[in-house]
């Protein structure tokens, strides 16, 4: 009895005092809302640049046109100052994993990037990403947009509530790995809310039945990395950039998602006709 109610003293003393850090911030159904503002346009400022993509075109041209997008929609360009980041977008070309720094080097046929985007609405966030080819790729690099892109929505699959964390991880592995692919392990998801990054953490591997169980009102950043190589990555001197150390192409793709209290996880950052 002593030592039970040391327990529970604790176990409420650490969680709330101690580890504040490693809470998972459930979110209000307003709160929730504002993200899928944030989110909305995140999704619409891609769609816009995804107009632009073509052979010619410099990423800092498309950083431009994303920030202009994102600003007239009433919302703030989320990794611009984000530990000295200068950019709003994230682009990363070919062999580049993710947090690519836009510049005035020009996309070629052949080419794919990954567009990376977040915004802030009313102070809270959406964060989002996908990976598409510049003009003619191979069936094998399209398999690697595909298959990344499908991981991405057999992760959000489990993202409901009774689950637990690492059954979206395992989802993730599984199916980029039966098609031969390699998930990147440096570099994970993660809550998302009043900040970008909040607990849990999301990696994109790991045994399933792992981890917190997922409850109404948690609000994730699921996004896989995939190499067509190795899993090893390493990151440029600049101290963003994130490339693979074999120099296989690698794609990412990445949605903000909540998780209802029945049914599947809400994906937020989509626009109402689903792109
Ligand atoms: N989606 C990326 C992430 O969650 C974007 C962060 S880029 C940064 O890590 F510049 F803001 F760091
Ligand atoms: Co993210």
């Amino acid at each position: 009895m002593a030592l039970g109610m040391f327990q529970t003293f604790v176990s409420v003393y650490c969680w709330r005092y101690l580890v504040p850090e490693r809470m998972i911030v459930l979110k209000t159904p307003e709160e929730v809302e504002l993200i899928g503002r944030a989110s909305h346009v995140v999704a619409k400022a891609q769609g816009f640049i995804l107009k632009e993509i073509r052979p010619g075109i410099t990423t800092k041209k498309l950083d431009d046109l994303a920030e202009e997008c994102i600003r007239d929609h009433g919302a703030i360009p989320a990794f611009k100052g984000y530990r000295g980041y200068k950019n709003t977008l994230c682009a990363s070309i070919n062999e580049q994993v993710v947090h690519g720094i836009p510049s005035s080097s020009e996309l070629k046929e052949g080419d794919i990037i990954g567009l990376d985007l977040g915004a802030i609405v009313e102070g809270f966030y959406g964060d989002g990403a996908i990976t598409v080819s510049v003009g003619q790729v191979t069936p094998e690099v399209e398999k690697l947009l595909l298959t990344t892109q499908k991981s991405l929505e057999c992760g959000i699959q489990k993202a409901v509530v009774g689950n637990r964390l690492s059954d979206i991880s395992h989802a993730v592995q599984s199916y980029v790995e039966t098609a031969g692919f390699s998930v990147v392990r440096d570099f994970v998801g993660h809550g998302i809310g009043r900040q970008l990054h909040e607990e849990p953490q999301v990696p994109n591997y790991g045994r399933p039945g792992q981890g917190p169980r997922l409850k109404s009102g948690m609000v994730l950043a699921i996004e896989p990395m995939v190499n067509m190589g190795g899993a090893a990555v390493r990151v440029l001197d600049d101290g963003w950039t994130a490339i693979t150390c074999d120099g296989s192409l690698s794609a990412h793709f990445e949605h903000t998602i909540s998780i209802q209290s029945n049914g599947p996880a809400k994906i937020l950052t989509i626009l109402d006709n689903g792109s």
